[in-house]
């Protein structure tokens, strides 16, 4: 049994322990906060037994045999260091570290010592996504791809009534790319591979950072649009469009409901069967990647999605 420690005590970590009580081989031990008293509230509402405080601390337990980090995104490069020095293996929330070349050097540092890094990027690992490349040659020569994740944070109204909040705060590495905008680049080069180009225009919002933003990806004989945005809800799904048939896909973070038209022939629809928590796959891997599961091709794409992201932060803003 690998005994998980977690760091960050928000409600991300409230599914991920929800999701580690269902997966055979893992269970959280220890809970860790930089206050003593919310990581003792904490681990009561998940029913960890034991609290730590702060990271070092957590790192010490001997009921620790690995973490979760989820934290702010700007704090992960260093946590990361720091458990992969103590040899412990690390599960860390997207976006894994703030940019390709962060990832390089972790990915590094933790292969010289032997220890297992694997961001935790819930889609990658969720059954909609393989369902969908299971449908990819009744497409035909695929001619567009358009994938998005556009959802109205109400975190926003912060940023409206003129105060800073993590996950809109540039400080802490907040962004509408970095935390929505990774979905749909993760699937696009889970399915395809890297693009031979990509360039983008960002939304600017008060808070300093994105708050939406389209890309524009070449490929070899097909084009691919991305739309991320935390400030607009949208009512539109995502899609591929072949020669000889459509695909819509209700959500390509956890694609539940595939609509396949074809050109000539009947509309099929496909329902995927929900996981009992949307991150059962990812903890899966990640007990498995403990064990001994070579993660290499997950590291490489986790290092593709963060390049993407270099190349549009690069881009202008609106
Ligand atoms: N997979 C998913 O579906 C999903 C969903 C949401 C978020 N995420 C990812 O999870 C991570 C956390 O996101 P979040 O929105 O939960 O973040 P958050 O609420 O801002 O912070 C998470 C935890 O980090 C600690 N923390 C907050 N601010 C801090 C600071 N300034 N310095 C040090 N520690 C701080 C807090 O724990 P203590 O105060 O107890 O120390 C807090 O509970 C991000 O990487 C995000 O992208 C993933």
């Amino acid at each position: 049994m690998t005994g998980i420690g977690i760091i960050g005590t928000s409600s991300i970590s409230e599914r991920f322990a929800e999701a580690v009580a269902v997966v055979e081989g893992v269970e959280v031990t220890r809970v860790a906060s930089r206050d003593a008293e919310r990581a003792r509230a904490f681990a009561d509402t998940i029913g960890a037994p034991h609290t730590a405080v702060g990271l070092a601390d957590l790192l010490a337990a001997d009921d620790v045999d690995a973490v979760y980090l989820a934290s702010p995104n700007a704090l992960h490069a260093e946590q990361i260091r720091e458990a992969v020095d103590a040899g412990i293996p690390v599960f860390v929330e997207k976006p894994a570290v703030l940019s390709a070349g962060e990832w390089d050097a972790a990915v590094s540092h933790a292969r010289e010592r032997g220890v297992v890094l694997l961001e935790a990027m819930r889609s990658g690992y969720d059954p909609g996504l393989e369902t969908v490349r299971g449908l990819l040659p009744r497409l035909g020569t695929l001619r567009r791809v358009s994938f998005r994740y556009e959802k109205r944070s109400a975190r926003y109204d912060h940023v409206l009534a003129g105060e800073q909040t993590n996950i809109f705060d540039p400080a802490l590495g907040g962004s509408a790319l970095r935390d929505l905008g990774v979905y749909p680049l993760h699937a696009l080069v889970r399915l395809f591979g890297a693009p031979r180009s990509i360039d983008g225009v960002r939304v600017g919002i008060a808070s300093g950072t994105d708050g939406l933003g389209s890309a524009l990806a070449a490929y070899d004989g097909f084009v691919a649009d991305i739309a991320w945005s935390k400030i607009t809800d949208t009512s539109l799904p995502s899609e591929l469009q072949g020669e000889d048939a459509s695909l819509s896909i209700d959500a390509i973070d956890a694609p539940r409901r595939l609509t396949l038209t074809p050109r000539d022939g009947e509309v099929e629809v496909v329902e995927v069967e929900a996981p009992s928590n949307p991150m059962v796959g990812e903890v899966e891997r990640f007990r498995d990647a403990v064990a001994g599961a070579d993660i290499a091709e997950d590291q490489h794409l986790t290092g593709l999605t963060l390049t993407l992201v270099d190349e549009l932060l690069r881009s202008d803003t609106a």
